[in-house]
């Protein structure tokens, strides 16, 4: 008789950061939970970029190729990468990017160095097909900085994947432009993979934003996305940035899943790549504003809150200095005060709460509003 051998997929872990957003993304007023900046709405695009209503009636809805087309990938390879289309696949999210790439490149018993705390889905699908997880640990008294020599010690021979979020969600932290060198020297000594999620790329508060490491290494896969730094998470689009043999593999897996983006998708995004720095520069000039009145608000709470300030992204990891349960805490204030905020326990860190700072001003006001009430009143 055939003996029945497990699917991984029925194994992986309950996604605790979407379930969370399931409960409370639509029930709350005021969100400072999410990652990313204020959202656009179509009109705006049609403001910001090249785009027009004409344009979009005229799209046919036929089957795009699975790579997405070529002029899009050009335009993303000129601005995040070589110049090299061969070398970019289109997304649906970043997310999609992940779940090929995992699935394209890992086998059980396989070795993978993984950032903790980390955006879940960066190692639970590695977990799930039975890879060994090696943790890169991220350290609360050291203000969650990266350390790059913890990262050297844990890559080893026996490393096929070192996967990394810089700017890192839910911490903000960063890497250094000599410690990305360092990293990817290390995992190029070993040969191999270097995951890049590139999500919060494109802001940073101090310096440029580091470069692509497909530029310097060719095992090397980054994602990119729309989600976080173009405020359009619900266009579902993202990218991926590997080798030409890389990139099969995961055509390959999308045979059998999505297939290929929609040509309506597609030009939409093709208008904002082109047109990327008028989305970018407000929500940069933004971010930078929100930042210093969440600055200024930590500093009036340090009895209650405790940070160290993101170094890019639009989020942060508060420490509650007397609450060890965020989640009763940010239950509370999703149900009374209708506020969303992300309990650190989606991070495994009980006494944190991920803060987003991204959206309108005066949300973010009147969010920290709420929240002061909630922590100086009820806990
Ligand atoms: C670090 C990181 N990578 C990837 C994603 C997935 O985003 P999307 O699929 O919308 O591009 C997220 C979403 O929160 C994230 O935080």
């Amino acid at each position: 008789m055939k003996t029945l051998t497990k699917n991984p997929i029925n194994e992986i872990a309950p996604a605790l950061l979407e379930s969370w957003m399931r409960d409370y993304y639509f029930s709350t007023e005021i969100d400072i939970g999410s990652s990313g900046v204020e959202n656009f709405s179509l009109t705006e695009l049609y403001q910001l970029t090249n785009l027009t209503q004409e344009e979009l009636k005229n799209v046919v809805f036929h089957d795009s190729s699975s790579l997405g087309s070529l002029q899009l990938r050009q335009a993303i390879a000129s601005r995040w990468s070589n110049g090299n289309p061969e070398q970019v696949m289109v997304t649906h999210g970043s997310s999609e990017a992940n779940f090929l790439i995992m699935n394209g490149l890992l086998n059980a018993g396989d070795e993978v160095v993984v950032l903790d705390p980390c955006y879940q889905q960066l190692f639970s699908i590695a977990e799930s097909i039975g890879c060994q997880l090696k943790r890169w640990q991220l350290r609360c008294q050291n203000n969650f900085a990266p350390d790059i020599e913890e990262a050297k010690k844990l890559i080893t021979p026996h490393t096929r994947m070192v996967i990394v979020n810089f700017p890192h969600n839910p911490t903000g932290t960063s890497l250094s432009q000599q410690e990305q060198n360092e990293l990817i020297e290390a995992v190029a000594e070993v040969g191999a993979y270097l995951v890049w999620d590139a999500a919060f790329a494109d802001i940073v508060y101090d310096g440029i934003p580091l470069p692509n490491p497909n530029l310097y290494y060719d095992r090397s896969i980054s994602m990119g996305t729309f989600s976080k730094c173009y405020g359009l998470p619900g266009l579902r689009f993202g990218w991926c940035l590997a080798s030409k043999e890389v990139l099969e593999r995961f055509v390959h897996l999308r045979d059998y899943m999505t297939l290929h983006l929609s040509p309506m998708i597609e030009l939409i995004a093709q208008r904002v790549v082109e047109k990327a720095d008028n989305l970018l520069s407000i929500r940069l000039q933004q971010a930078h504003t929100n930042l210093d009145i969440l600055s200024k608000w930590v500093e009036e709470h340090q009895e209650f809150v405790k940070w160290s300030r993101p170094q890019g992204g639009v989020c942060t990891f508060l420490g509650l200095r007397s609450i060890s349960d965020s989640e009763a805490f940010c239950h509370h204030l999703a149900n009374v005060y209708k506020v969303l905020l992300v309990p650190g326990t989606c991070f495994n860190h009980p006494s944190h709460v991920r803060f987003g700072f991204g959206g309108a001003t005066s949300d973010l006001k009147e969010g920290l509003s709420r929240l002061s009430k909630a922590l100086v009143t009820d806990f």
